[in-house]
């Protein structure tokens, strides 16, 4: 079996980032062909990169680097829930992501984003940043737009049509996950 976590990418008071987090959660979960798991950063409290050694290095000196590191290792994909600010992703998902090296490298992602565009150049952002992480990340990406899936920009509810969306970036991210897991040698089932 696969597993695959859904970080929540907003660590902010009143953030929206949660309840989206839940809903896509809510999707995957039914599905019998992966296992998935919420992360949310809040519970993680990894301060400003803090570590003398780049993460390539692995050479972690801090039990919460330790700890976050022992986390992400275990999954096989990843599902980012990422906010826009200010055209990019989170400070604090960029900063999840850099602590890390290995634990990233040759898995599956995919990226699920609202703002006011539908965090379109959160996405965009985010797949460089992979990239250099040595993810492969799907075309497949959820969009969600503050005014349409969103009641007063603030409770989310989105539009129905979602729902076939989000099917298909599950599809798409279960089949790359379960190829770069087997790309690693760690079995294809
Ligand atoms: C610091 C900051 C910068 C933002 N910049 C953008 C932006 O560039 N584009 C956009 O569409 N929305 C932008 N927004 C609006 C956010 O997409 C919106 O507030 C969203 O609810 C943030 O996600 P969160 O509530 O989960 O933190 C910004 C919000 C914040 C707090």
């Amino acid at each position: 079996m696969i597993n695959i976590a859904i970080i929540i990418g907003s660590t902010r008071p009143n953030r929206v980032g949660a309840s989206v987090a839940d809903w896509v959660y809510e999707q995957a979960r039914k599905r019998d062909s992966g296992k998935y798991e919420l992360i949310d950063l809040i519970d993680y409290e990894l301060p400003l990169l803090d570590e003398p050694h780049p993460p390539s290095m692995g050479k972690y000196t801090k039990d919460h680097t330790k700890r976050w590191s022992e986390k992400i290792k275990f999954f096989d994909g990843f599902i980012f829930v990422s906010p826009e600010y200010n055209h990019s992703t989170s400070g604090a998902l960029k900063n999840a992501l850099d602590f890390l090296y290995s634990e990233w490298n040759n898995k599956a992602a995919g990226i699920v984003a609202y703002g006011g565009v539908g965090g379109i150049r959160a996405v965009e952002q985010l797949r460089l940043i992979t990239a250099e992480l040595q993810m492969a990340t799907i075309r497949n990406q959820m969009a969600f737009t503050l005014r349409e899936d969103f009641e007063d920009y603030s409770k989310f509810n989105p539009r129905e049509h979602h729902k076939k969306v989000a099917t298909q970036f599950l599809d798409q991210l279960e089949a790359w996950t379960r190829t770069m897991r087997s790309m690693r040698g760690e079995g294809s089932s």
